[in-house]
C-alpha cells in the first residue's frame, strides 16, 4: 500500500535522528525540521514536486562529507527510499538535489538547477542566516576553538572548499566571509524575501557587536565599521 508523503515523512525523521546522533548541534533533527519548515512553506508558494522537496528536505544532510562516506550514504539512501516505494524518478531526483546542495559544492562552483533543488537549498541556507544562523555560527566557533572576533584578523575570500573548511578566521569573519553574501544567492523569490529580513537582523546583530566592543584601536574600528556599512550599502 503507498503511504502518504507526511507519514513517510516522520518516519524518516526517526531515522535521520538516529543517523545524526553525532553530528554537531547545528546539525541536530530540529535543524532538519527547519529546514523542512522552510522548505514546504517555500514550495506552497513557488510550487514544484512536493514529495520530492519534503523528501529531499528530511535527507539532505545524510550525505553530508562530514559525517557519512558519500558513495555509501547515497546507496543507503536510495535503498531506504525503495523500502517506501518511492517511485526511481522521484529517488533519482531527491540523490541528485541532496549531493549537490553544501555550502562547499557551492563554493567549488558545482550548481545544479531544478525548481525542488532551489526551494531545498534556499531552505538550508535561510537556516544559516537570521537569529538560529548567529546561534549555529557561534556554535560552530566554539566547536573549532575559534575566538568570537579579533580586531587584527580581517575577513577573507574563500575561493575553494579547502581554504573554506581549513579557515581558523574568528566567528564574526564568517558573517562577512559567507552570511551576509547568503540573500543575493538565494534561487527562489520567496527564499530571498525571506533571507533579506534575516539579513537585516544580523546586520544590527553585528552593528550591536561593534558598538559593545569598546577596546577598539582607531583604525580597526574604522576598518570594521567600514565593512559593515558595505553591507548595509549591498541590501
Ligand atoms: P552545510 O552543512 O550546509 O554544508 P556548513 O557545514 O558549512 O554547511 O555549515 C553549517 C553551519 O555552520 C552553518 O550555519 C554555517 O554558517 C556554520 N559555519 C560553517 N563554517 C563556519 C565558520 N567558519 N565560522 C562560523 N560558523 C560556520
Ligand atoms: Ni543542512
Amino acid at each position: 500500500m503507498k503511504q502518504k508523503i507526511e507519514t513517510i515523512s516522520e518516519q524518516l525523521l526517526k531515522i535521520v535522528e538516529q543517523k545524526l546522533h553525532n553530528a554537531d548541534v547545528g546539525h541536530d533533527i530540529w535543524h532538519i525540521r527547519r529546514v523542512l519548515s522552510n522548505a514546504m512553506y517555500i514550495q506552497s508558494i513557488e510550487g514544484g514536486n512536493g514529495s520530492v522537496v519534503i523528501l529531499s528536505a528530511v535527507l539532505h544532510d545524510l550525505v553530508d562529507e562530514k559525517y557519512f562516506d558519500v558513495s555509501q550514504a547515497v546507496t543507503e539512501v536510495r535503498s531506504l527510499l525503495r523500502q517506501f516505494n518511492i517511485s526511481s524518478e522521484d529517488i533519482e531526483s531527491v540523490l541528485k538535489i541532496i549531493t549537490n546542495m553544501s555550502f562547499s559544492k557551492e563554493i567549488d562552483g558545482i550548481t545544479q538547477s531544478s525548481p525542488e533543488f532551489n526551494i531545498v537549498k534556499d531552505a538550508d541556507r535561510l537556516d544559516a542566516i537570521g537569529a538560529i544562523g548567529i546561534a549555529r555560527a557561534f556554535s560552530y566557533g566554539n566547536q573549532h576553538r575559534r575566538p568570537f572576533f579579533d580586531p587584527e584578523s580581517f575577513p577573507v575570500d574563500h575561493l575553494s572548499s579547502a581554504s573554506y573548511r581549513s579557515s581558523k578566521s574568528p566567528t564574526i569573519n564568517h558573517f562577512f566571509e559567507k552570511l551576509l553574501q547568503i540573500p543575493s544567492k538565494m534561487m527562489t523569490h520567496t527564499g530571498r524575501e525571506m533571507a533579506l529580513e534575516r539579513e537585516g537582523f544580523m546586520t544590527d546583530y553585528l552593528q550591536h557587536f561593534f558598538d559593545e566592543w569598546r577596546v577598539w584601536d582607531e583604525t580597526s574600528a574604522h576598518a570594521w565599521n567600514d565593512l559593515l556599512q558595505r553591507s548595509f550599502k549591498n541590501r
